[in-house]
């Protein structure tokens, strides 16, 4: 990952690749934003009627190069779009710093170094600066090294290194902020890895192996559940759910525990490694991205992780319930009833809709311990992107101030989502002549469907959550902003963010 400093250096003895500075789009063309004084005074003052003449407006995620002034050590200027000149009185928004920082990251790929002069007015605008240059700068090539050259690598290579002009390396809210940034990006790019990984090497058990290994190197307590161990204790979803594939289902648990801790969260995350659809087979056309199906299992590891990195007070406990979903001879047929964890009993009706019954087990599994809330992340349903589109993810709960709390944490930290409804008339849908419920219901209103199988799951009393991801979490399209192709780890500072809130005592 891109290695980032602070610095009060003024941007023309900088020896770089490229001085990152910001344009904004004023009433009457394109603003130098503050922080690339130094740019603008070597342009005699002139860079805004420059950028025009170059055919920038300022627009966010507008980009455009041009060389750096005479005696200025580096090479180029890139000048990115932060979108429109903030009112009287206040500053860049932390989300137009984050993209435009990770527009200028991105273009930088191969690059050695580059300078970012963005403005930075606080300890919060390093911290959005520093995530847009970390997440924006990632690229997945594992798996592209065949026959490549050392230059044509070095050519794709993220961004080596940045520095954050007008970051101050001694000051503790900006070092704080940068610290911040620093581990949660790192997971969150984890997470990305894992959600890109091809389904063949990872499944269940190569997740749950990876799980051990973060948990080792960041004092967290593990257990694993293989397929017999989850026979043993009547885990009927998932072994349902996995029972078709070759390579067998995992629950894992993961605890972070801080000793100040008074409050106890438990995230859980959908972890299919594959999800053909099963008996139910998917379309040419619906698997292709299906290795992206454990992207709420991959959210839910980096949270805790970035929770122990943090040294949050609160406990946080990850729930991962890994399945592979494949058709074969030991597969669970539409038809087919399973004994669920809770002991509920549960019709499957369409072995597609695979993600609501490893949930409802691991659902149950971490309402034993009686956490203050359950937040659960899937990529569940796609009728979820057809209501939201493939940007904003959809929150459902028990409790409505839960919600809105969520709908908020996930506002301020630059992730597109919204509250989305459990009518009570849509469950008699899901009512089975053989069982307690069938895992489908009503077509109409599917993602709230699922919503409400999930609720049925979740014990008594406890305050619950569930993040249908299915849009926002593999980018099919172009990159935009400091999101890649590709899986995008989202929901991942949202939960983070839920961490912090609970641990500053301002959640629940
Ligand atoms: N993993 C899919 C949902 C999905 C679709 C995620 C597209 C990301 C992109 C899920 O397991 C699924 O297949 N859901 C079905 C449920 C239906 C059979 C009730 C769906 O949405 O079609
Ligand atoms: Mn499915
Ligand atoms: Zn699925």
């Amino acid at each position: 990952m891109t290695a980032l400093t602070l610095s009060t250096s003024a941007a023309p003895g900088l020896r770089a690749d490229a001085i990152v500075i910001g344009v904004a789009k004023g009433a009457k063309g394109p603003v130098v934003a503050p922080g690339a004084e130094a740019v603008d005074n070597a342009y005699d003052g002139k860079l805004a009627g420059v950028l025009e003449t170059l055919g920038a407006s300022g627009a966010e995620g507008e980009l455009t190069k041009l060389p750096a002034p005479a005696g200025f050590k580096s090479a180029l200027v890139i000048a990115v779009g932060l979108g429109p000149v903030p009112d009287d009185g206040t500053g860049y928004g932390a989300e137009a710093l984050r993209r435009a920082a990770g527009v200028a990251a991105r273009t930088l790929g191969g690059a050695k170094k580059a300078a970012f002069a963005l403005p930075v007015e606080d300890a919060a605008a390093v911290g959005a600066i520093a995530e847009g240059v970390l997440l924006g700068a990632y690229s997945f090539d594992v798996y592209k090294d065949n026959g490549s050259t050392a230059k044509a690598k070095a050519d794709k290579a993220p961004l080596a290194e940045a520095t954050l002009l007008g970051g101050k390396p001694r000051d503790a809210a900006h070092k704080a902020a940068l610290a911040r940034a620093t581990a949660v990006s790192e997971e969150l790019n984890r997470a990305r890895d894992l959600i890109n990984t091809p389904p063949n090497d990872l499944t269940p058990a190569a997740f749950a192996a990876i799980a051990q290994r973060a948990a080792k190197e960041h004092g967290l307590k593990i257990q694993v559940l293989d397929d017999k161990a989850l026979a043993k204790d009547g885990y009927g979803g998932i072994l349902g759910v996995g029972g078709g594939s070759a390579a067998t289902p995992r629950l894992v648990k993961l605890s972070y525990t801080s000793p100040g801790a008074d409050k106890h969260l438990a995230f859980v995350g959908k972890g299919i490694t594959y999800d053909s659809g099963g008996i139910s087979l998917k379309p040419a056309g619906h698997n292709e991205t299906m290795k992206c199906d454990m992207s709420g299992a991959a959210a839910v590891f980096a949270a805790v992780v970035s929770a122990a990195r943090l040294g949050l007070e609160v406990n946080v406990t990850g729930w991962l319930a890994l399945a592979e979903n494949m058709p074969s001879g030991s597969a669970v047929r539409p038809g087919d009833v399973l004994r669920m964890y809770s002991g509920k009993t549960v019709e499957v009706l369409n072995t597609d809709a695979e993600g609501r019954l490893v949930l409802a087990d691991a659902l149950w599994a971490a309402s034993a311990e009686n956490p203050d809330a359950i937040v659960d992340v899937a990529t569940l349903t796609g009728a979820m992107m057809l209501a939201l589109g493939s940007r904003t993810f959809g929150i459902m709960a028990n409790d409505d101030a839960f919600r809105s709390a969520i709908h908020e944490a996930a506002e301020e930290v630059g992730e597109p989502a919204w509250p989305m409804p459990l009518p009570e008339h849509l469950r008699k849908g899901m009512d089975s002549p053989t069982a307690d419920i069938a895992n489908m219901g009503e077509r109409m209103g599917g993602g709230l469907v699922a919503g409400l199988f999930l609720r049925e799951f979740v014990g008594e009393g406890i305050t619950w959550a569930h993040l249908d991801i299915a849009g926002p979490a593999f980018n099919e399209g172009g990159a935009f902003g400091y999101t890649p192709k590709g899986g995008t780890g989202s929901a991942v500072r949202t939960l983070v963010r839920l961490a912090e809130l609970t641990a500053e005592g301002d959640l629940g």
